[in-house]
């Protein structure tokens, strides 16, 4: 019912040349990935090549960032540009955002909305750092960035948002959430869509995980009911690796 996505974050790695290779090395394999929608989401200054690299794929571009407002805002990125460029989407509310940049609850909000505007789909992070598990502060960190990035949205809004649940102790460390963990919270998750919207919106809404998602660990996490696909970190940034994680792990 809900079609998996797995999606690719290169951060800041890559340059034209090295996405344009990977993107050579991805195409020809892609129909071994069936039945997945697959993101990538380079650099902004690889978008637009590889937007022209990918015209007769499925897969779909996104940003790793956006700025809610147009105009004297330098160093920036709107929505509308993201689009220009050939983006079908863009990621939202990344803990790195969160944590070196210091992005408010709020301000992600405000460019979840502005994003949603432009027709894009939202891939809006959330998760907790590792002294807020361990204080038991979880699912009330889960709740808070939830109920503060979804203000004001509604049912058409939400159609186009994906929720990735990134633990912030599993992020570039090894330490994978283990499927259990992840299914405890992504069914908390969309527990929380239902009270916030409903109960169709929350059974429509795709959640994925993500935090060292390797080809190693990906089918445990798949088999999870809640657990509707990944955002990959350092595992995507060479095909093959991304490329058994499309295929569930069992290439
Ligand atoms: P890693 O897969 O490198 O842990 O990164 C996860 C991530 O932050 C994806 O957005």
């Amino acid at each position: 019912m809900r079609t998996p996505i797995i999606a690719g974050n290169w951060k800041l790695n890559k340059t034209i040349d090295e996405a344009l290779a990977f993107v050579r090395d991805l195409k020809p394999a892609l129909s071994k990935a069936a039945n997945v929608e697959i993101i990538l989401a380079p650099p902004f200054t690889a978008l637009s090549v590889l937007a022209e690299a990918l015209t007769d794929s499925p897969v779909l571009l996104a940003g790793q960032n956006c700025y809610p407002e147009q105009g004297a805002f330098t160093g920036e990125i709107s929505p509308r540009l993201l689009r220009d460029a050939g983006c079908d989407a863009v990621i939202l509310g990344h803990s790195e955002r969160r944590q070196l940049f210091g992005e408010t609850g709020e301000f992600i909000n405000r460019k979840i909305r502005a994003a949603l505007k432009e027709e894009l789909q939202v891939i809006f992070c959330v998760g907790e750092t590792l002294r807020e598990r361990q204080s038991n502060q979880t699912f009330k960190v889960l709740e808070e960035q939830l109920c503060e990035g979804l203000t004001d949205l509604d049912g058409t809004g939400m159609a186009r948002l994906v929720v990735a649940y990134e633990p912030v102790w599993a992020i570039g460390t090894g330490q994978t959430a283990s499927s259990e963990q992840a299914q405890e919270a992504h069914q908390f998750i969309r527990n929380l869509l239902a009270s916030l919207f409903d109960r169709v919106v929350a059974d429509n809404t795709r959640i994925l995980y993500g935090g060292s998602v390797t080809p190693n660990n990906i089918a445990g996490l798949m088999a999870q009911p809640d657990i509707d696909g990944a955002l990959v970190g350092g595992a995507s940034l060479q095909a093959e690796s991304f490329l058994q994680i499309a295929e569930f792990g069992k290439g």
